[in-house]
């Protein structure tokens, strides 16, 4: 190419890029998919490297201008749960014995239920107001998730519209899955195109939605079926089964195969039934939901922690399939667990390739016998990570497998705990901590990670590469990382697969993040036990990081002290759990990572729940028999109700809730000068009488 030629190509393809930017940017409406304007934008570096003077006029010295590849958040304002799963017959009976228990209803009660296949997709709120849909979100982490508005108007069985039968306002919940021949089609095609065929239907129907033009969306078949509810301004019914029919009525699509059962037995006949019919229904489904008819009955039911308690996922039985066992790879976690991973060679298990699976620990390695070079029976059930259950033929000349004392990554011994129970602990450790590269590096992902810090574009191995590199030791190294690039010589954009726009974008990322709130904070510090719950637990009981901080390193002077007996008395909090915390806080080096953290961030307390609730922010402790509702209902509507639920009586008791046959709580309350009142006074002061 001339030289002149290639300055008219350069100002056209600079002209194009600049109105893509445009359009995206300004207008909100792409006229391109991503990878045609990354093709563009390729040609035009292409073009700059063989003419250097170009680039000088080029529109890929703006900072920012490439698509972000980001959708706008949304806060969903009634959380969007996943379900508790059951596989036997038994965990069936188990929790619908656990529903009667719940409500205090005789064992021999009949319960409606509804059963319906658990659909294989991701989960969406749709949301209609004044009978119009106006946003549609994914399920994201539960508590925000990303509007894909755009994409789901593509997809043809969602209306657009409801009829006036319909309330002002409505969050329709269900999933957006591919059927099994449009997911055929698209793979086909993908591996036409030279491009990865996609792993499963599920995969398709997300990396579809996922797209920044909608009109890749339009172009994949996504269907819905609507299955469940947000926000209502009133709904059409007061039980499941009623507002599905509603729902059906409205023009959205639900499944033919719900039913209504009245026992157990119903229950599994029908699972039987939709699992017979599984191959043939042209969707995938991983199991059979059962909820709880009544919406009264589920509302007092309520939710245990990320669950509802009056639904349930029966689960279909894993699929199988046999493979050579190629090698053990022994994985490093945050918390210095060895865990074995089984290397296999590559075989399809319901469809999907696997080629990890987990072994997990030395015990079960030993008592399956399984050897490097034996054929092993893989499992994989669900979204669950697949496992291998046993060896079906012993390889030639395999070796009993040892398992290291050593750790990997670090050298350390790697040692099995004694809890003091005289057992040692299944897991082997590394007993090198914060010395362990291992451990630094997934305590780094793990605080960046989507349900902690949730820091985009530093995914793991971004870490990984940042770590081996010096450019982030700790976690406060990720705050002071823009103040750094700035002085150092080599920039984080000269780096390999890195721009300008990348880095901003990162760094924007990490500002975003200043703000954080408590529980995220506390959750993202990889206190081992402190799982997302519990770190939220702590924040509405400590109410700021310092605090927690001060706490737990007063419980930590003695075996016995005012400190250690609150965070004992906190609900949630088992010893286990407490011990681990006041062990981290005892550490010297975490709490200079923590203060050190605290110099960058700004950690912001919990909202409390229900504020308006008479009780909210309250301790109170049930003594005595209830006579209107269970024990466990009774905390589960305390806490429901902002109120903190302790199992002792001390000075920091606001309330005893006392039955006939109280004792020493009574006594306790007295010494106190604790508030008690009956149950029927419970029911008034929180306006439910
Ligand atoms: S009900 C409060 N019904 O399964 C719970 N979920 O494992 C509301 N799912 O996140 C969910 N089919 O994405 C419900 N018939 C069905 C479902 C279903 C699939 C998904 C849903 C949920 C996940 C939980």
């Amino acid at each position: 190419m001339s030289r002149k030629d290639a300055e008219a190509e350069h100002a056209k393809l600079n002209a194009e890029i600049a109105a893509h930017d445009l359009a995206y940017h300004q207008n909100d409406a792409p006229t391109i998919s991503d990878a045609d304007y990354d093709a563009l934008r390729k040609r035009l570096l292409d073009l700059e490297s063989h003419y250097p003077a170009l680039a000088k006029t080029s529109v890929l010295q703006k900072v920012g201008a490439a698509p972000s590849g980001k959708f706008a958040k949304v806060q969903h304002q009634v959380p969007m749960l996943s379900l508790a799963n059951g596989f036997a017959d038994d965990d069936v009976i188990e929790f619908l014995g656990r529903i009667k228990r719940f409500l205090n209803l005789p064992e021999d009660a009949a319960l409606d239920m509804t059963a319906e296949p658990k659909i294989d997709g991701l989960s969406m709120a749709l949301r209609y107001e004044n009978r119009k849909l106006v946003q549609a979100a994914t399920r994201g982490d539960g508590a925000t998730g990303e509007n894909v508005t755009a994409n789901i108007l593509t997809v043809k069985n969602i209306p657009h519209t409801l009829p006036l039968s319909a309330p002002d306002l409505i969050e329709v919940r269900g999933e957006i899955y591919m059927s099994s021949n449009d997911f055929a089609a698209l793979n086909e095609k993908l591996i036409q195109d030279g491009e990865k065929p996609l792993a499963n239907p599920r995969n398709g129907a997300a990396g579809s939605l996922r797209q920044q033009d909608p009109n890749i969306t339009a172009a994949r078949p996504l269907k819905f079926f609507a299955y469940a509810w947000g926000s209502a301004a009133k709904l059409p019914a007061d039980t499941q089964w009623g507002v599905v029919q509603a729902f059906k009525s409205w023009g959205l699509p639900v499944n033919p195969l719900m039913v209504l059962c009245h026992s157990a037995k119903d229950l599994l006949a029908h699972y039987r039934a939709i699992e017979a019919q599984r191959s043939t229904l042209g969707y995938d489904i991983d199991g059979v939901v059962y909820k709880l008819n009544d919406l009264a009955l589920q509302a007092r039911l309520g939710f245990v922690s990320r669950s509802p308690r009056w639904a349930l996922a029966h689960k279909f039985s894993a699929e199988q399939a046999t493979t050579r066992l190629e090698g053990i790879d022994i994985q490093i976690g945050r918390t210095g667990a060895l865990t074995p991973v089984a290397r296999l060679k590559p075989v399809t298990v319901g469809g999907v390739v696997v080629a990890n699976a987990t072994l997990h620990n030395e015990d079960e390695i030993a008592r399956k016998d399984v050897r490097i070079g034996d054929m092993v029976i893989v499992q994989r059930a669900g979204d669950v990570i697949p496992q291998i259950v046993g060896v079906s033929l012993r390889g030639v000349g395999a070796v009993p497998y040892g398992f290291p004392k050593i750790c990997p990554a670090c050298g350390s011994h790697a040692e099995r705990e004694d809890r003091g129970s005289g057992k040692s602990d299944a897991v082997r450790r590394c007993t090198g901590g914060l010395i362990c590269p291992a451990q630094r590096v997934e305590r780094l992902k793990h605080f960046a990670s989507r349900n902690a810090f949730d820091i985009e574009g530093l995914g793991d191995k971004i870490i990984e590469e940042f770590y081996a590199d010096g450019l982030i030791a700790a976690p406060q190294d990720i705050f002071t990382l823009q103040a750094r690039d700035a002085r150092s010589v080599k920039k984080l954009n000269q780096r390999e697969g890195w721009g300008q726009s990348s880095v901003a974008n990162l760094f924007a990322a990490i500002e975003a993040r200043r703000e954080i709130a408590l529980d995220r904070f506390i959750f993202a510090l990889g206190i081992r036990h402190v799982g997302e719950t519990t770190a939220r637990v702590l924040a509405r009981t400590y109410q700021s990081a310092e605090h927690l901080r001060d706490q737990m390193k007063l419980a930590g002077l003695s075996d016995e002290n005012d400190a250690r007996h609150e965070l004992g008395a906190v609900d949630g909090v088992g010893s286990i759990v407490a011990e681990a915390v006041i062990d981290f806080f005892h550490e010297e080096h975490n709490i200079q990572i923590f203060d050190a953290l605290l110099a960058e961030v700004k950690p912001q307390p919990l909202a409390a729940v229900a504020s308006s609730s008479p009780v909210s922010g309250k301790t109170v402790v049930f003594t005595g028999a209830l006579e209107r509702m269970t024990r466990e209902e009774a905390k589960a509507m305390a806490e429901r109700l902002g109120a903190k639920v302790s199992g002792s009586v001390s000075k920091k008791t606001d309330l005893l809730v006392a039955g006939p046959g109280a004792g020493s709580k009574l006594k306790d309350a007295e010494k106190f000068g604790v508030e008690v009142i009956d149950e029927n006074a419970w029911f008034e002061r929180v306006g439910l009488n």
